[in-house]
């Protein structure tokens, strides 16, 4: 039996990237109405055009008021071990990694903590808003197993994979460039394209894997359909010289994955900032994503990410919290400091772009846009009602915004995890406020 409801808000999404399209990509009903039937997006515009008439047989409504209902969020690289050490002290990437990083990684050789790690990670998400992620697991292939195994329960959409790393770490959480292909190879059979859920090859970056384990994860990456590949690259000053030493025969730290394969169409890098030209071109060229970081970059004292420049030289582009290294969960709080940071780079990026990388650019740097990013009929529905919440200076400043990328620009501003009153997969309720 066919199920419809009709959640009645205003609407918003885009249809087109607004760094090209303009204004023009934005869509949005002031009393509008989401129509949803079996988990998929039947309808989108004015209520007054979508309820059926009083006559015939009516959906389920789900009035959210004056609260904006949007595209469900997408985090395009964080960590499910590192919620519980955000905001670990005073140290810079290779110090942190080793002194708080690894420690809590450690701990994920339980199967039992993994496994409450695994719904306090996934509630973390949908109280935030976000309904897909790109995450890394830890080493241990049951760390995988509990994300997927959660995450099916509650058929997100989700890509994930287990850490690959065989040296340059504690022993405890070295594998061996056969083991990590073999676990990484299981968990593909097992996980990738199942319900909504896809796997992402994952050594974890250059430092951590030997030039076999790097091979393999190439072979890895290009043996499967749809598979994606997630790793770090040119985060920090000290990691680039250090892959300089241990890769001398690179031309950069890019071309290290690039000699192995590892670019490509579903290939996600995070940070990207001490790239060049020439790695830039290879990024655009093989399809690559930058995910931009910026809580991350900030805390860690990384650097900035000159977004704008990547985005002029046709690099593809999304926005990631990078939890824990990232200091909040909130794509909204996260778009603030992507935000402040272009302000740093010569000039502030316009609220729908940022908007756009939380949502439909988000999906299409995963390759998902005919699944989800916006309210195109056929789409999967998954979004967020957002609203003040408790913060009634959040609610005078919405009351004074004059148009929807005023509004929006609020929410990422003085937003955060409070702002989402609601968020829904495939049209049900997956967490209420
Ligand atoms: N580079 C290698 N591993 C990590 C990690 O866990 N977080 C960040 N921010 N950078 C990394
Ligand atoms: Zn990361």
């Amino acid at each position: 039996m066919s199920t419809s409801k009709v959640f009645l808000g205003t609407v918003c999404h885009l249809v087109d990237d607004p760094w090209q399209a303009g204004d023009g990509a934005l869509q949005y009903w002031q009393n509008g109405a989401l129509l949803v039937r079996d988990g998929r997006v039947a309808g989108v515009g004015e209520a007054a055009d979508l309820l059926p008439p009083r006559s015939e047989p009516q959906p389920e409504i789900v009035d959210c008021g004056d609260k904006l209902i949007v595209p469900g969020f997408i985090d395009a690289h964080l960590h499910f071990p590192q919620g519980e050490m955000i905001a670990s002290h005073g140290a810079q990437l290779l110090e942190w990694l080793e002194k708080y990083t690894f420690p809590a990684e450690l701990e994920f050789a339980s199967v039992d903590f993994a496994n409450a790690a695994a719904e306090i990670f996934l509630d973390e998400l949908l109280k935030n808003g976000t309904t897909t992620a790109l995450v890394y697991a830890t080493v241990h292939q049951h760390s995988a197993e509990a994300l997927f195994s959660a995450a099916a329960v509650r058929n997100l959409r989700l890509v994930a994979g287990k850490v690959m790393m065989d040296r340059n770490c504690p022993q405890a959480l070295r594998d061996s460039p056969e083991q990590g292909f073999e676990q990484s190879l299981e968990l593909i059979e097992k996980w990738h394209g199942r319900q909504r859920l896809e796997y992402a090859v994952t050594p974890r970056f250059a430092p951590t894997s030997t030039d076999e384990q790097l091979r393999l994860a190439g072979e890895l990456f290009n043996s499967h359909d749809g598979l994606f590949l997630q790793s770090h690259v040119a985060e920090n000053r000290a990691e680039v010289a250090w892959v300089t030493e241990l890769f001398p025969w690179a031309r950069s730290y890019l071309d290290v994955y690039d000699h192995f394969g590892l670019l490509g169409e579903r290939a996600v890098y995070g940070h990207c900032i001490y790239l060049d030209d020439t790695d830039r071109r290879r990024m655009r060229e093989t399809g690559s994503t930058i995910a931009f970081c910026p809580t991350s970059n900030l805390f860690l004292g990384s650097g900035l990410l000159d977004y704008r420049q990547a985005r002029e030289q046709g690099v593809r582009t999304s926005l990631a919290t990078d939890v824990g290294g990232g200091t909040s969960f909130s794509m909204l709080t996260t778009a603030e400091q992507a935000y402040k940071v272009t302000q740093l780079c010569g000039g502030g990026v316009d609220p729908l772009s940022l908007f756009y990388e939380m949502t439909l650019g988000g999906a299409r740097a995963l390759a998902m846009d005919h699944q989800i990013g916006n309210f195109q009929i056929g789409k999967e529905a998954d979004f967020a009602v957002l609203d003040a919440g408790d913060n009634p200076l959040l609610e005078r400043r919405l009351d004074r915004a004059e148009s929807i990328a005023e509004k929006l620009f609020a929410l990422m501003v003085i937003g955060d995890d409070r702002s989402t009153a609601a968020a829904y997969v495939l049209g049900e309720c997956a967490y209420q406020r």
